[in-house]
């Protein structure tokens, strides 16, 4: 059973780099999906805008084909889609010039939510927020939604955050991290502050370590320039890992608002310690007699940048003081799964001796594939043979509890699209956390960059490089398994 949608106001999105990757891969199905569950009122309009030359009616046509390639509701009656189409409208916009912005305005209605998506490449942020301004189209209390990446390093997001604040107050700019709007984060604010159960365990007394993968099967696809640029620290860990991180690792904020729960994440970057060099492994996937490796892919034959990432990391705090982080992330490896894992200490003593076993409990929290959380129990095994011990998961699979709802589920941009309609920041980062990231991703960067360091070569399809292994064997741990 899922929750009840609550329609959001009436409202005016503009989606600049409308005709671009992410608004028909992500946005506009997004849109249409919440259209069919009823949550868009019937007259809101959405407004498609970039310098192509399309129209209203070849817009539409776009907007009709990408939400057949990249899913609609399923569960949308006949004639849903038409209906949706009429919503659509198109304006070609140079945000480099000043043609078209006098047409935008005449399509915006005063009257109703205003919200802007910034579509395209940071380096347009700046003149749009500029336009939209000097032509009057925005307002107060008009939105902005920026997509990451926010920022190359400090210097970058300071002057980022510096130019949009000159038209914009920090209550109007949306900074996405998709992360944040998948149904499992949410349910982890959930599990940690809804639950008498777990938040009394959850600090370095009974908490060992906690990991936290991101691993991905593709390789770098289309994006092999930008990504060389960037790599594997900033493209996940900077946000999205560190993202995750907060929310497990923060305190209890005062309410459910958006600024006590950045003000709890914030306290957590900050008090994230600089890593040790010793305690990060880098690597780089390699070319195999199937497929060409890293460096074919980005058409640098000599790129240090690295597609694989494995650090520890500790927070000084009363509550962890002396419990690592252990944060993974990488491309080309052996399968794909997003996963958070809280590993308890073992008892303090066994009762039933060595030879039953020693068991910890882990609380793993899946974000993608299967969204669902699975807490491992040490009970006695089945049967004669004694008192031996064995680990078995209690699973919550939020497909299986959802059964045919499951499909209702908003994703992650349809969820943060309604938010920013809703005027709902809690799943946005401030452009405070967003600095406060870089300040800590940075140095690690810098010191690879002095020391000259190349990432290690990983298989295709492993686990990623060795190092990335000793990194836990050395501490007497190991990672979880990625799963094929
Ligand atoms: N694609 C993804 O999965 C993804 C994921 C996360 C974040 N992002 C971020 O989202 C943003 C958009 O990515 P994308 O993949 O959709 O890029 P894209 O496919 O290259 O699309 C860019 C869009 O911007 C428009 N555009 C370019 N220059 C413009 C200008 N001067 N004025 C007005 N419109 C302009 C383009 O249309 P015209 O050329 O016709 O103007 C096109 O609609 C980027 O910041 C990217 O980093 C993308």
């Amino acid at each position: 059973m899922v929750s009840r949608v609550i329609p959001v106001e009436n409202f005016d999105l503009v989606i600049f780099g409308g005709t671009g990757d992410l608004a028909r891969r992500k946005i506009l199905p997004g849109l249409f999906r919440r259209y069919c569950a009823g949550q868009i009122p019937e007259n809101a309009q959405i407004i498609g805008a970039a310098r192509s030359d399309e129209g209203d009616e070849g817009f539409r046509k776009i907007v009709g084909d990408a939400i057949r390639e990249f899913g609609g509701g399923r569960h949308c009656e006949d004639g849903t889609l038409d209906n949706f189409l009429e919503r659509i409208l198109y304006v070609r916009v140079d945000a480099m010039g000043d043609d078209g912005w006098l047409e935008l305005k005449d399509r915006l209605r005063s009257d109703v939510v205003k919200a802007f998506y910034f579509s395209v490449g940071p380096s347009l942020f700046g003149a749009l927020a500029e336009r939209l301004r000097g032509f009057g189209l925005a307002d107060d209390d008009s939105r902005v939604v920026v997509e990451k990446p926010f920022g190359h390093d400090l210097e970058t997001a300071r002057a980022l955050n510096k130019t949009l604040a000159q038209h914009f107050d920090e209550h109007q700019i949306y900074r996405i991290d998709h992360y944040l709007g998948k149904e499992t984060v949410q349910n982890l604010m959930a599990v940690r502050f809804g639950n008498m159960l777990f938040e009394p365990l959850w600090n370095a007394q009974y908490v060992d370590h906690i990991q936290i993968t991101v691993a991905e099967t593709v390789d770098v696809g289309g994006r092999g320039g930008y990504y060389d640029k960037s790599g594997a620290m900033r493209d996940m860990v900077q946000n999205h890992l560190m993202q995750l991180l907060c929310l497990i690792a923060m305190e209890p904020p005062a309410r459910f608002e958006p600024d006590a729960v950045r003000d709890e994440k914030l306290k957590v970057i900050r008090a994230l310690d600089p890593v040790d060099y010793h305690h990060i492994a880098r690597g780089q996937y390699s070319a195999d007699e199937h497929q060409p490796g890293y460096r074919a892919h980005v058409g640098d034959p000599r790129s240090k940048t690295e597609s694989f990432v494995a650090l520890k990391c500790h927070i000084s705090n009363w509550r962890w003081a002396g419990t690592p982080f252990y944060l993974r992330t990488g491309k080309k490896l052996r399968g794909r799964g997003s996963e958070i894992a809280v590993v308890f200490k073992d008892a303090p003593h066994s009762i039933f001796g060595d030879e039953a076993g020693r068991h910890s409990n882990v609380l793993a929290i899946r974000l993608q594939p299967d969204e669902g959380m699975t807490l491992d129990v040490t009970i006695k095994e089945p049967g004669p043979g004694g008192m031996r011990l064995l680990d078995v998961p209690l699973d919550m699979s939020f497909a299986e509890a959802l059964g045919d709802d499951a499909d209702e589920v908003p994703d992650a941009y349809e969820r943060l699209i309604m938010d920013v309609i809703r005027g709902n920041q809690t799943l946005f980062m401030r452009g405070d956390e967003v600095e406060a990231a870089w300040a800590w991703t940075d140095p690690i960067i810098e010191g690879w960059n002095r020391r000259g360091e190349v990432p290690k070569p990983y298989d295709a399809g492993s686990s990623g490089p060795e190092d990335a292994l000793m990194l836990m064997h050395r501490d007497g741990r190991k990672w979880r398994e990625i799963k094929a």
